[in-house]
């Protein structure tokens, strides 16, 4: 029998087997005492306006949307927020009165995480940033409201690195170049940042940065959280440099779109335990 007093919050995406969205939302709404429940339903990319229509047919509370959906669902929202408007991507959803409302909570989660974390002044700062995904288009878009000295965009596909740095303000100094090319541009950099898939598990040997061009002074950040330390930073901090790792922005993505779908905003310190507990769960598998 269906409780109509729970409120559901759906993660969708293909696959969505390895999220760890569901505990990381489930273990909060448990310690809140709040009556939400999270699930993760897998959506093919055929299914996807009927699957938001179902979000909207039942009522659910809100959504997170995830690869490859992020930019797709857009068309099918019933209003989306200025971010969202400049990133062209959303991860989050909310139900307001029946009315689908799409955000993007991924570049302030990178850049909350970025900060409390490591405590760096972007003021004046050169930024490196490696791929020109989704991901990128976030924490790019992000960054151009910080007041950096510059920021470079390098990426295999150079067209789409060019899209991105097009996409930011006219007036914000932004260069763009081949990966190929990265040995000019590491050195130089006093923040490099790796948003590529490139040494996620289980690709875990690989790096895309030179290890004897990192040095200290520098702060090298990576989005991806598994394995927690990739090579990069495992890399960097043997040069001296200081690290960032990828669970801080998928905490809080996580935290602000909690905050957006209930009201209340949530303790991160407890969602890094709940997260670093299903991974460590995921090693015993
Ligand atoms: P997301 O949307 O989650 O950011 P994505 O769009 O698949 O994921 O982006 C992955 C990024 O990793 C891209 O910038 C990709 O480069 P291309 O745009 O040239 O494809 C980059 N990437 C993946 N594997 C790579 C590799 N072996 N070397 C360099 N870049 C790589």
């Amino acid at each position: 029998m269906i409780n109509n007093d729970i409120k559901i919050i759906g993660l969708i995406g293909n696959p969505v087997k390895h999220s760890k969205s569901p505990q990381m939302h489930n273990a909060l709404f448990a310690k809140l005492n709040l009556k939400y429940e999270y699930l993760a339903f897998n959506v093919a990319a055929g299914e996807l306006e009927r699957a938001v229509a179902g979000l909207k047919a039942l009522n659910f509370a809100g959504a997170n949307v995830t690869v490859p959906h992020k930019v797709a669902i857009i068309p099918y929202l019933d209003a989306i927020s200025p971010e969202v408007v400049a990133i062209g991507a959303v991860n989050t959803v909310v139900n307001k009165d029946g009315r689908l409302v799409g955000y993007n909570t991924d570049g302030a989660g990178y850049l909350q995480s970025l900060l409390t974390e490591t405590g760096i002044s972007l003021a004046d700062k050169s930024v490196l940033i490696l791929g020109a995904g989704g991901a990128t288009r976030a924490i790019a878009y992000t960054l151009a409201q910080e007041p950096l000295a510059e920021l470079t965009i390098l990426n295999r596909n150079l067209d789409k690195a060019a899209a991105i740095a097009n996409n930011l303000s006219v007036n914000f100094p932004t260069k763009i170049a081949i990966i190929d090319e990265i040995n000019n541009f590491v050195a130089e950099a006093d923040i490099i940042i790796n948003t590529t898939t490139v040494g996620m598990s289980p690709h875990i040997n690989q790096t895309l940065v030179p290890q004897e061009l990192i040095h200290a002074g520098q702060l090298v950040s990576d989005i991806v959280y598994n394995p927690l330390e990739t090579r990069l930073l495992r890399e960097a901090a043997e040069q001296g440099a200081k690290t960032h790792s990828g669970l801080g922005m998928f905490i809080n993505q996580g935290a602000i779109a909690f905050e957006k779908w209930t009201g209340i905003t949530p303790d991160t310190d407890f969602m890094r335990e709940t997260v670093l507990a299903a991974l460590a769960e995921n090693e015993d598998d």
